[in-house]
């Protein structure tokens, strides 16, 4: 079977640590036949547009995606981020962001954690409005019973693939009664379909505090997509930060594959990015297409390449963006 991928760099660091995640993809007993999009504040500037329909032709015929990371432009009035342009045309409903600990003094021990986020709805509908002269703004939080049950029912799916036995479902129903209510009932609902599971709850606040206090007791996190959008990035931190975090677009028919971080223009060019988050992203993406073992030989050999310092500069070595890579390939001959 040949992979055909769509490989979006973006702009920045975005085509410095997608290349390496293509050269460890190539490095497999794989076939691969890459489609190259553009995507982001180049293909603006080149074209009119951060998301060119040609891009999501791209996106629609591929298996997958993988996708570095983009510029958003300071001031310019009337763009749209083509990050979540790209989320809701291709409805990636699901968000992933699994967060494992690394063998390296700034990663607590023993985290083993999944981040399950809505990412189509909530406040991030974008009916936003000024009322009262502009003296009141108003934003609107739309929860529907579809989006809460799909996100669920994946989390569930998850947490059986991981074997990540529990499941938490992170609400504010005490406050927000209609909107996190709804949720919280939906989701309780899916998640009785699921007796092996262990499903609990918890409120936002509490669950930003437990991750700090005792992060190993989290499984699957799943939850509605401002609160995700949070705790995802607060996990993240738990574990190593951005130069290492990866996550998932997941919906019915397609998926897209990113690193967490931004376009880190200070450090584009310079072959300093740490390609690793970008490489996690490659072995989630493999686990999607179905070639779980080589997801499991990539994750570990990202483990080893950390244990043995074989990093950039942010995570304490001397390694540039395509040496890491190449360390990676070569560890990869002996798993
Ligand atoms: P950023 O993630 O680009 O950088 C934050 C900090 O982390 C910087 O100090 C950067 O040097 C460091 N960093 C990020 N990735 C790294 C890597 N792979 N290796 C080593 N260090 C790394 O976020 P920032 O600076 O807030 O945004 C820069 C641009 O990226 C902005 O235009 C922003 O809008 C965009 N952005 C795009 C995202 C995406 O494409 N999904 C996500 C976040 C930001
Ligand atoms: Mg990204």
């Amino acid at each position: 079977k040949i992979y055909r991928i769509a490989l979006l760099g973006g702009d920045g660091i975005g085509p410095e640590v997608i290349r390496a995640a293509r050269r460890v993809l190539e490095a497999l007993p794989l076939c691969w036949e890459w489609l190259e999009g553009e995507i982001g504040w180049g293909a603006y500037q080149r074209w009119g547009d951060p998301l060119p329909s040609e891009t999501l032709t791209l996106i629609r015929q591929a298996d997958a995606t993988l996708f570095g990371a983009v510029t958003t432009p300071p001031d310019v009035p009337n763009y749209r981020s083509p990050v979540l342009r790209m989320r809701q045309e291709l409805d990636l409903f699901a968000n992933l962001r699994p967060c494992r600990s690394i063998p390296h003094p700034i990663s607590r021990p023993d985290v083993h954690l999944l981040v399950v986020r809505e990412n189509t709805e909530d406040l991030y509908v974008g009916r936003e409005r000024l009322e009262e002269n502009g003296e009141t703004a108003v934003a609107e939080m739309v929860i529907t019973r579809r989006a809460s049950a799909r996100i669920m029912r994946i989390a569930c799916e998850q947490a059986r693939q991981r074997r990540l036995p529990r499941v938490t479902l992170v609400h504010k129903a005490n406050v927000l009664r209609q909107t996190s209510g709804l949720f919280r009932r939906v989701a309780l609902e899916v998640g009785a379909e699921y007796p092996d599971l262990q499903v609990d709850e918890m409120l936002v606040d509490t669950c930003a505090m437990e991750l700090i206090r005792a992060p190993q007791s989290f499984g699957v996190i799943v939850t509605t997509n401002l609160f995700g959008d949070i705790l995802s990035d607060e996990a993240s931190m738990l574990v190593g930060g951005l130069g290492l975090a990866c996550s998932a677009n997941i919906g019915e028919h397609t998926a897209v594959f990113e690193p967490v971080h931004g376009s880190a223009p200070a450090l584009a060019g310079k072959n300093l990015a740490n390609p690793l988050a970008a490489i996690g992203s490659a072995a989630m993406m493999l686990d999607y297409l179905g070639e779980d073992r080589w997801a499991r030989c990539v994750e570990l050999v990202i483990h080893r390449v950390i244990a043995d310092r074989q990093v950039t500069p942010d995570l304490g070595g001397t390694l540039g963006t395509q040496d890491v890579a190449e360390a990676v390939i070569r560890y990869l001959q002996y798993v």
